[in-house]
């Protein structure tokens, strides 16, 4: 189990998704995707359709029926820890745990500083840790009340440089970036996540196109109904094609 997962291909199978203070009605309505190990998913809808929900239940926070699995393995035989370590998450709402920026970049403290700086570097957070007196040992308070939402952002992307993991989630992940640093990061997973399954949840379609643009052939979007109208039909599209 420690290998797992190895590749990286996720698959969703008649998904039905509830939330505990709304059991009767169905967040997210069979969901059935296929996606393979390196492959670069945007998932688009309406606000409400599911997108984050989608996330969710992925990493089982949220209560399902049918089945979903990563690499052949069914996700509920899976310790919950194992789980989600087993994906890195740059969420919509960016949380940041009151420990240093060294402690959140390598929580297992594994890479040396150079590899630190190397990761700031890449996502453009460098000049700012280098101004902080303490540096990479500067420590965030509050859930990351003194970074800007773009700049949290940022640090989890450079978080996600330095593991070696297989599965990225972004909900929305740039949101607060400005154009310039969203280009600059969507390069960045061009060029060292190209093995990585990434499910990303965007705003914009056109923003799919260029999330990838070395493997625009693998790149999907799965397209959610919104669960108001919802007719239980969700679809894995070519993005070229989800005009
Ligand atoms: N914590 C929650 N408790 C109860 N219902 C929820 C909760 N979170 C979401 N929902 C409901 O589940 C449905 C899907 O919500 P979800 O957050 O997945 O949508 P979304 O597509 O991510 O929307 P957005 O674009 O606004 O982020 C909505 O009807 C929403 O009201
Ligand atoms: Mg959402």
């Amino acid at each position: 189990m420690t290998e797992w997962p190895s590749a990286g291909c996720i698959e969703f199978k008649s998904v039905s998704a509830y939330y505990k203070s709304q059991p009767s009605m169905p967040a997210l309505r069979d969901l059935s995707v296929s996606i393979k190990a390196g492959e670069k998913v945007c998932i688009v809808g309406r606000t409400g359709s599911g997108k984050s929900t989608m996330l969710g239940v992925l990493l089982r926070f949220v209560d399902m029926n049918g089945c979903v699995t990563i690499d052949g393995i069914d996700i509920e035989s899976v310790g919950l820890r194992t789980l989600r370590k087993s994906m890195e998450v740059i969420p919509q709402d960016v949380y940041l745990f009151s420990k240093s920026i060294r402690s959140t970049l390598d929580a297992s403290g594994c890479f040396c500083d150079d590899e630190l700086w190397a990761a700031l570097d890449a996502v453009g957070m460098k000049p700012y840790v280098s101004n902080m007196s303490q540096k990479l040992d500067t420590l965030i308070e509050n859930g990351g009340s003194n970074m800007s939402l773009g700049q949290r952002q940022l640090l989890f992307f450079a978080r996600i440089l330095l593991s070696k993991t297989k599965i990225i989630l972004m909900d929305e992940a740039t949101s607060s970036v400005d154009p310039e640093t969203e280009s600059c990061l969507r390069r960045v997973i061009q060029e060292t996540c190209s093995k990585t399954t990434l499910l990303a949840v965007l705003h914009r379609l056109q923003n799919c196109k260029s999330l990838s643009c070395a493997h625009e052939q693998e790149l999907k979007a799965v397209a959610l109904t919104s669960t108001d109208f919802c007719t239980g039909i969700q679809t894995l599209v070519p993005t070229m094609d989800n005009k």
